[in-house]
């Protein structure tokens, strides 16, 4: 067990629950390289090579490369009816990480996430635990490009935008990852997530501390859920005081 995992624990907010074939390392910060999309699959021939080749092109992008590359995309049929990509906002270190479904009509229009009725839930959710978009924060999306008539992104177009977030994660380095609903959770962790079951406990996403909480645009249709995801944030908060306080 890590030093950052035993005063995890002493706080009450250990084990880190460990998906997607994260690594034990003892050093989790910073995190180990990610596996990249694509390693280890069984897509044969031509089309996996450009696949891989394709992950390790992005992997290797700074913000600049990554920026352009997302807003030429055109690697899933999202691509087609959006009106812009949107990559994602805030701080481009930020120690809070925040990973969304997908952008929806006013993100389209406006080329940035969470600026719409649900934006305006996750900016008052955010303030409760005094953050602010852009000031230690960044939001981004499991895919970058619009699912027509917001529908759920397909396995596929998730599949295809995650070397973006992989990368993303690469640049910022989050100290913690607060995956907003079933889609994000599913993407980080590679694995089906039921929310409900997986709130109030410690993922980890390659020696990144995880926690899981509900989608704003959920919360907007379901008012009971709200004193949970005011739990979630508050467990979240707590496990960013014990990250800061092993960090000192
Ligand atoms: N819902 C999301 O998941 N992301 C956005 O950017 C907006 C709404």
């Amino acid at each position: 067990m890590t030093r950052r995992e035993s005063i995890l624990r002493e706080m009450g907010l250990a084990p880190l629950w460990r998906l997607r074939d994260s690594p034990t390392g003892d050093s989790p910060s910073p995190p180990a390289p990610l596996p990249l999309a694509g390693e280890g699959s069984v897509e044969a021939g031509a089309a996996g090579e450009v696949r891989l080749e394709r992950t390790r092109r992005i992997a290797a992008m700074g913000w600049d490369e990554l920026k352009t590359s997302v807003a030429e995309c055109r690697d899933c049929r999202l691509c087609e009816k959006r009106k812009q990509a949107v990559l994602g906002v805030g701080e481009l270190e930020a120690d809070w990480l925040f990973v969304g479904e997908g952008p929806g009509a006013d993100e389209d229009e406006r080329g940035e996430p969470f600026v719409g009725q649900a934006g305006q839930l996750l900016d008052a959710m955010l303030a409760a635990i005094d953050l602010k978009r852009g000031n230690k924060v960044y939001i981004g999306n499991a895919v970058k490009c619009r699912p027509p008539g917001n529908r759920t992104p397909e396995a596929e177009e998730t599949a295809a935008c995650f070397p973006y977030l992989q990368r993303q994660i690469e640049l910022i380095r989050p100290k913690l990852i607060v995956a907003l609903g079933k889609p994000a959770a599913e993407t980080l962790l590679g694995t089906e997530v039921k929310v409900g079951a997986s709130r109030g406990r410690l993922f980890d996403y390659r020696g990144i501390p995880l926690v899981v909480t509900y989608h704003p645009a959920y919360l907007l249709r379901s008012l009971t859920e709200k004193a949970k995801a005011w739990e979630d944030l508050c467990f979240a908060r707590r496990t960013m005081q014990g990250l800061n306080d092993v960090a000192r």
